[in-house]
């Protein structure tokens, strides 16, 4: 695991954006695994600056997103279908059909697990995929007790995770109950993974992430495992290290 301590989430962002752009510029056709969440917002800022200051292309890149709301209408301003298209995809010319994200109004959840899990499988392993960490040690919306081995499946969020997303929402009530996810499984199949910290709420998460038993109680905490994980921390969040 590598990692590195930044000063503020200012850096954290530039850190993370010239590790993806220099991915892009790599490799054209690299297929991006993507999260949501206020930690990933100045990445994405700073992807966008960058393609309209230097060009970088997007236009045959694949992107794949850990996560969605179930029973939120793809137009609700907190679906993730929106998130992405608001911070990332209406910016950057990325072709729709490039562009992957679960429904979470399947009428049939489960056929939407599987066949996003085919969809996954079918772009062979994500190059780099980018992860924010819930303070409960959630990664996607994985929570504790996850399986380590899980594929992409439906969740009954936390109540702690509820609260936690509230702020986006009018009230807590409007919070689903309900995601769909990558599991642990699929998120570990990555060729690379990138995490991103930022805040004193991350602290216990990231302490236990890096020096912490590997344990489903704290899914971050089986990064430990996998061959090619940096973290990008600020100092509040690694702060308990
Ligand atoms: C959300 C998302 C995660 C995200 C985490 C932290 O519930 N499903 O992918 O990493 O919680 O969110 P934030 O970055 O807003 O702190």
């Amino acid at each position: 695991m590598k990692i590195i301590v930044v000063e503020d989430y200012n850096e954290m962002s530039k850190k993370a954006a010239e590790i993806l752009i220099k991915k892009v510029q790599e490799k054209p056709n690299a297929v991006l695994g993507l999260a949501t969440g206020s930690t990933p917002v100045g990445l994405y800022k700073e992807l966008i600056e960058d393609n309209q200051k230097n060009g970088t292309s997007y236009k045959d890149i694949h992107t794949v997103n850990l996560d969605e709301y179930i029973g939120l209408p793809k137009e609700d301003k907190n679906s993730y279908y929106t998130f992405m298209r608001e911070n990332l995809f209406n910016q950057l010319t990325i072709p729709e059909e490039h562009t992957n994200i679960p429904n979470g109004n399947n009428q049939d959840l489960l056929e939407e697990c599987d066949r996003y899990e085919k969809i996954i499988d079918a772009l062979g392993q994500v190059d780099l995929q980018i992860l924010g960490i819930g303070s409960n040690g959630h990664i996607g919306f994985n929570e504790p007790g996850s399986s380590f081995t899980g594929q992409t499946h439906i969740i009954d969020l936390k109540e702690s995770t509820r609260q936690a997303n509230a702020r986006f929402f009018e009230s807590i009530d409007e919070v689903p109950k309900q995601a769909i996810t990558m599991g642990i499984g699929t998120i570990m199949k990555s060729k690379e993974i990138l995490l991103l910290a930022s805040g004193t709420a991350k602290a216990e998460a990231i302490r236990g992430t890096i020096h912490g038993e590997v344990t489903e109680d704290l899914p971050a905490s089986i990064l430990q495992t996998h061959p090619n994980v940096t973290l990008i921390v600020d100092k509040e969040a690694y702060s308990l290290c």
